[in-house]
């Protein structure tokens, strides 16, 4: 069955590949981003898929984005948090607003997404809420105490709102990727992204395809029973 998908910072990345695969699947998909108009554009452009502009980390600027989006193309169905940004240092390093800015997009995204579309799934008994955690949340990392705070946090909310959607037959869980090829992980210092290239089992980086096959069958029909759950898709640099 088609549904409404919004794919929060879906138009680059991991973002954009699971943009395409639910596509791909026949849902209606409206890929939400936050600053990059240019490849949102060129994201439209390419793929068909329609752009929608708001901060994820702005309570108000969710609601808005949502119920337009639901006036435009009808109630959301599939929610994927994907969204995130890294600000990495050391903390002795890192400032308050490294800190806030991290919390408030990776973590507070998830919630004002939530609090957006849950109500309308809980009503309807129906919806896939998909968080896109880390691998550097389960585990840490060097340099990131706001990254795997934030992340860490997801899969914490990921289990409680599960709990408060299981008997609506709204699934809530979360993929927890590693070290995937992206914008986002080519920022990494290379010397520092090599040695920790080395510590991947399976000796490379991940795909975005390889996520986005993840958020695929976890947001099918056939996926109901899965909920609460963190899908660790890291090459087996970590096992949770
Ligand atoms: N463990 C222990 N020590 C470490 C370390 C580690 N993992 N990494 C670095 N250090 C040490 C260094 O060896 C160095 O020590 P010496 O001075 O004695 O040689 C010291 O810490 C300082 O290291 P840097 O020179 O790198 O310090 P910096 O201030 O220039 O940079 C940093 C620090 C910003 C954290 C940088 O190391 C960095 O960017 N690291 C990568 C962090 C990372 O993995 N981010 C992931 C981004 S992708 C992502 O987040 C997606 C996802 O979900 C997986």
């Amino acid at each position: 069955m088609s549904r409404v998908a919004v794919v929060t910072g879906g138009t680059r990345g991991i973002g954009r590949a699971i943009s395409e695969a639910l596509k791909e699947q026949g849902h209606t998909v409206i890929a939400n981003y936050g600053g990059n108009d240019e490849k949102a554009r060129q994201f439209t452009a390419e793929t068909g898929i329609a752009a929608h502009k708001w901060d994820v980390g702005d309570h108000e600027a969710c609601l808005e984005g949502c119920a337009k989006v639901s006036e435009e193309v009808g109630p959301v169905g599939i929610v994927v948090n994907n969204a995130g940004i890294t600000r990495d240092g050391t903390l002795h390093k890192m400032s308050y607003d490294d800190w806030h800015e991290v919390m408030r997009i990776n973590l507070g995204g998830c919630f004002n997404m939530a609090k957006a579309c849950f109500p309308g799934m809980r009503e309807r008994k129906w919806g896939r809420i998909v968080n896109i955690g880390s691998i550097n949340g389960q585990a840490g990392q060097y340099g990131q105490v706001n990254y795997a705070a934030a992340k860490s946090g997801i899969h914490g909310f990921t289990k409680a709102l599960a709990q408060e959607g299981a008997r609506v037959g709204v699934t809530v869980n979360a993929i927890a990727p590693g070290y995937i090829d992206t914008d986002m992980v080519a920022a990494v210092p290379e010397p520092v992204l090599e040695k920790i290239v080395a510590k991947i089992p399976v000796g490379r980086l991940g795909e975005a395809g390889e996520i986005a096959r993840g958020v695929s069958f976890l947001c099918s029909e056939e996926a109901g029973f899965v909920t609460g759950s963190t899908m660790s898709i890291n090459g087996g640099q970590h096992m949770y």
